[in-house]
C-alpha cells in the first residue's frame, strides 16, 4: 500500500542553515529559496522565528520573508516558539506556524528552555493565535526516536505529546528523529501505534541521517502509507541543541528514491541538483550529499 504520491516539506532554509558556522546573507538566501521553489516544492519552511541569540543563523527571518515571493499554490511555513514569534510570522504573511517540542524532557530543556508541562500553554497560544489569523499549524515532535542526553526514547512518550497537540487543535504533526538514530523497525514500530490515534494525512517524518538511515527510515514510513515527508536539499541540517546530529534526508535523494519507484512528487530533480550546487558553493565547504557529490564528479 505505497502512496502513488508524496509531498514533499523541503526544509533546508530553515533546518538547513540554521546550524551552520558561515551566516549565509539574506540576499542568498532569497535566491537559494526561489531556486527551491522553482523545484516544484508545494512546501517550503524558508526561517524560523526564534530568538537570534539562539539561532544566529536566521537572525534576519524578518528580512528574508519579506523578500521572497510568495507564490499559489505553495505553502510558505516558518518556524515558532512562542507568542512572539508567531506574531513575527504572521505579520510576515506566512501560511502555516510550525511549532515544536520534544518527547524527552532534556532536549525539550535545551532547545527551549522549558519543561515539557511549561511548554503546552506556550504552544496552545500559539496555536489560538494561528487559527485566527487563519493560518494552519504544524508541530514537530523533536526526539521521537532518541534523546541525545537521554537515549531512546518510549513509544508512549511521544504518544502523549501527540495526542496532546493534535488535542490543541495542530493540523499535521511532523515525528522528528533529531538525532538520526532512528532504523526502519522502530520507525515502523511507532508508526504501528501512532495510526491507531492519528490518519496518515496528519503525520509527516522527518528523518536526520547520522547513521545512513534516513532513506531507509522513509522507506518505512511509505510502507505504512505517510505520504508527507521533510527533507533538505543539500542534505543540510542539524540542531545546535543536538551535538553530533548530522544533516536531514537530502530532498535529491529522497527525490530519487521516490521517483524511482514510480512515486510521484511534482518536483524536478536537476532543478534541486542546481539548488543544492548553489548553496554549497555559498556555505564553502562540500555537502555531506551522495547525489550532489555524484554530480561534481561529472
Ligand atoms: P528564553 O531565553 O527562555 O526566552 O528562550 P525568553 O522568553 O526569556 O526571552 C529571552 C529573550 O529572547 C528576550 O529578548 C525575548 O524578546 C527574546 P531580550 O529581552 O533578552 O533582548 N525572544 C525572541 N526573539 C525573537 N523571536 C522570538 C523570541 N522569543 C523570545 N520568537 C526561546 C526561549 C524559545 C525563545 C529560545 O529557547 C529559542 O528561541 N529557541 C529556539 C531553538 C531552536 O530554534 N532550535 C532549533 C529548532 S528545533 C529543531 O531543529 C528540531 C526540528 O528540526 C525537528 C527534529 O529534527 O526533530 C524542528
Ligand atoms: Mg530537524
Amino acid at each position: 500500500n505505497l502512496p502513488n504520491h508524496v509531498s514533499i516539506r523541503e526544509v533546508g532554509p530553515r533546518d538547513g542553515l540554521q546550524n551552520e558556522d558561515t551566516f549565509i546573507r539574506t540576499y542568498d538566501k532569497v535566491a537559494w529559496i526561489e531556486k527551491l521553489i522553482d523545484s516544484g516544492t508545494s512546501y517550503i519552511e524558508i526561517t524560523s522565528f526564534v530568538s537570534p541569540k539562539w539561532i544566529p543563523a536566521l537572525k534576519d527571518a524578518k528580512e528574508t520573508a519579506a523578500k521572497v515571493k510568495h507564490k499559489k499554490d505553495v505553502t510558505f511555513a516558518a518556524l515558532v516558539p512562542n507568542r512572539k514569534g508567531a506574531e513575527a510570522a504572521i505579520e510576515a504573511g506566512m501560511d502555516e506556524l510550525s511549532v515544536f517540542m520534544s518527547a524527552s524532557e532534556t532536549h525539550n530543556k535545551r532547545n527551549i528552555n522549558k519543561t515539557i508541562k511549561e511548554t503546552y500553554p506556550v504552544l496552545k497560544e500559539v496555536i489560538q493565535e494561528g487559527k485566527k489569523a487563519n493560518k494552519t499549524i504544524r508541530s514537530y515532535i523533536s526526539t521521537s526516536f532518541v534523546c541525545p542526553y537521554e537515549g531512546k526514547v518510549e513509544i508512549d512518550k511521544v504518544l502523549s505529546v501527540a495526542c496532546a497537540l493534535l488535542e490543541m487543535g495542530v493540523d499535521e504533526l511532523s515525528i522528528g528523529d533529531t538525532v538520526g538514530a532512528a532504523s526502519p523497525r522502530h520507525v515502523d514500530q511507532l508508526l504501528s501505534v501512532l495510526l491507531k490515534k492519528v490518519t496518515t494525512d496528519k503525520i509527516a517524518m522527518h528523518f536526520h541521517n547520522t547513521y545512513g538511515m534516513a532513506a531507509a527510515n522513509c522507506l518505512a514510513s511509505l510502507q505504512r502509507g505517510i505520504h508527507k515527508l521533510d527533507s533538505s536539499c543539500g542534505g543540510l541540517g542539524g540542531c545546535p541543541y543536538a551535538p553530533g546530529a548530522a544533516g536531514n534526508m537530502a530532498t535529491e535523494e529522497l527525490l530519487y528514491l521516490l521517483h524511482q519507484m514510480g512515486i510521484q512528487t511534482g518536483m524536478r530533480e536537476e532543478k534541486i541538483w542546481e539548488a543544492a550546487a548553489f548553496i554549497e558553493r555559498k556555505l564553502g565547504r562540500s555537502l555531506d550529499s551522495n547525489i550532489l557529490k555524484v554530480r561534481n564528479a561529472g
